[in-house]
């Protein structure tokens, strides 16, 4: 593999971070691939060195190629952390981690909830959800914390709705489901984390067995009477379904409403659009800017290729960071630039390719719905701290996030 290194200056390293001037902005050495070649080099935490696809064409390309896998027991896998890496030998076959028709099998048992009539049939209730958590907001204490006040109890509502699960009960998962993914937390606590609320969700399956309702949960109950489906299984479905719908959407309300104040004449506008057409094409720019999956999908060569004039072995690690190819100039003209007119729709903040994120639909309605009311209804709304008082999470953080954002009006 030698002759395909780079120079050492020339590799990327993951622990380079974003400029703190600008921390919305991708980290300015990622953002520089994009003016050298769309296939590079990349070290990872644990020394190992693998292909780096920041490139938008050649991201959509690699991530719908047949000839690359998602199968964390490969030798060679790039993990993102040391936990997951010491633990990928325990994973099950996730929908995350298989390939072809294990992937397919395993997908569609989660499609049908997720459809768009379906997550259309929730806009209402969204607006509902969102416009009672802005009424509490209004009425408590200033300054207040977007992200305890609004950011992350809507996804939770949402997601337990869908799901069938007791939203009083959301304190225990999400302090379980954020140490279950954060990559600062220990293998055990993270091995706790997961069987506490493993076990938690066991129990409500079982239940719903008994006592079936409208529900995911239930849906999956009635597969586990009719053989389709094992307890575990259900539990893991379910347990990828509650976590992933969570901390990314809360995410980008808090993220994107922290872009926004910074980016007050979007804003304005943003305020006078009446229009669900505008209001879409906002959210599918806010998403392309920020960009939360921000780590880089993992991938492993399951055959020789050349791909963009290098050579893949099989075996070779991939890595691709969705923020460099939506902010590569090629696909985004003046990608720092915040445009929300601009027909921002062809982004990978969801990923692409057959794990292409199965929960955009109601993602994209929870920001339509979210945007499109919070700045109007508060729109005296700012920050109560200085912008630099705020803390980014870093980027080695798999989620680009801000843990906490006061705000007042
Ligand atoms: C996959 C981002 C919300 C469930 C993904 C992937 C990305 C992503 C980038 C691709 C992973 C890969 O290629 O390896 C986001 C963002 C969200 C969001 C930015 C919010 C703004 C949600 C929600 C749910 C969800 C609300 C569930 C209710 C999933 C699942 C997958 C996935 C199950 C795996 C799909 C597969 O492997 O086939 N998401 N997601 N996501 N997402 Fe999301």
């Amino acid at each position: 593999e030698a002759d395909t290194l780079a120079p050492d200056e020339q590799i990327y390293h993951y622990q380079d971070d974003r400029d703190p001037k600008c921390p919305f902005a991708p980290p300015p050495k990622l953002r520089a691939l994009n003016e050298t070649a769309p296939v590079s080099r990349a070290r990872i935490w644990d020394g190992s060195d693998h292909w780096l696809v920041t490139g938008h064409a050649a991201q959509r390309a690699i991530l719908s190629d047949p000839r690359v896998s998602s199968d964390d027991k490969q030798p060679g896998f790039p993990y993102p952390n040391k936990p997951m890496a010491d633990t990928a030998h325990l994973h099950p076959l996730t929908i995350f981690n298989a390939d072809g028709a294990d992937h397919t099998r395993i997908r569609r048992m989660m499609t049908r909830p997720f459809t768009r009539p379906r997550m259309e049939a929730l806009r209402p209730k969204i607006q509902q959800f969102t416009d009672e958590l802005i009424d509490k907001m209004l009425d408590g204490p200033k300054p207040a914390d977007l992200v305890t006040s609004l950011s992350l109890p809507l996804p939770s509502l949402m997601i337990c709705a869908l799901l069938g699960v007791p939203y009083e009960d959301h304190e225990f998962f999400q302090e379980h489901a954020g140490l279950a993914t954060r990559s600062d937390k220990t293998t055990e606590e993270q091995n706790a984390a997961n069987e506490a609320l493993g076990g938690y969700l066991a129990r409500l399956l079982q239940k719903k067995m008994e006592e079936p309702e409208e529900d995911v949960l239930s849906d999956f109950a009635a597969r586990i009477k009719d053989g389709d489906l094992t307890l575990p299984e259900a539990t893991l479905l379910s347990m990828i379904l509650l976590i992933a719908g969570h901390e990314t959407s809360a995410s980008m309300i808090t993220m994107g409403t922290a872009l926004l104040l910074e980016n007050p004449d979007e804003l304005a506008r943003l305020r006078e659009i009446d229009d669900t057409k505008d209001a879409q094409n906002a959210v599918e720019e806010i998403l392309r800017y920020l960009t939360i999956a921000q780590f880089g999908q993992r991938r492993i060569a399951a055959e020789d290729f050349e791909f963009e004039g290098v050579q893949i072995k099989r075996g070779d690690g991939i890595i691709v960071p969705l923020p460099a190819g939506n902010w590569d100039p090629e696909a985004f003209p003046e990608p720092e630039k915040l445009d929300l007119t601009r027909k921002a729709t062809h982004h990978h903040a969801f990923g692409w390719g057959i794990h292409q994120c199965l929960g955009q639909q109601l993602a994209r309605i929870e920001l339509q719905v979210v945007y499109g009311t919070l700045y109007r209804r508060v729109p005296t709304l700012r920050l109560a701290v200085d912008r630099d008082e705020l803390a980014f999470r870093p980027a080695d953080a798999l989620a680009f996030a801000i843990p906490e954002l006061p705000v007042t009006w």
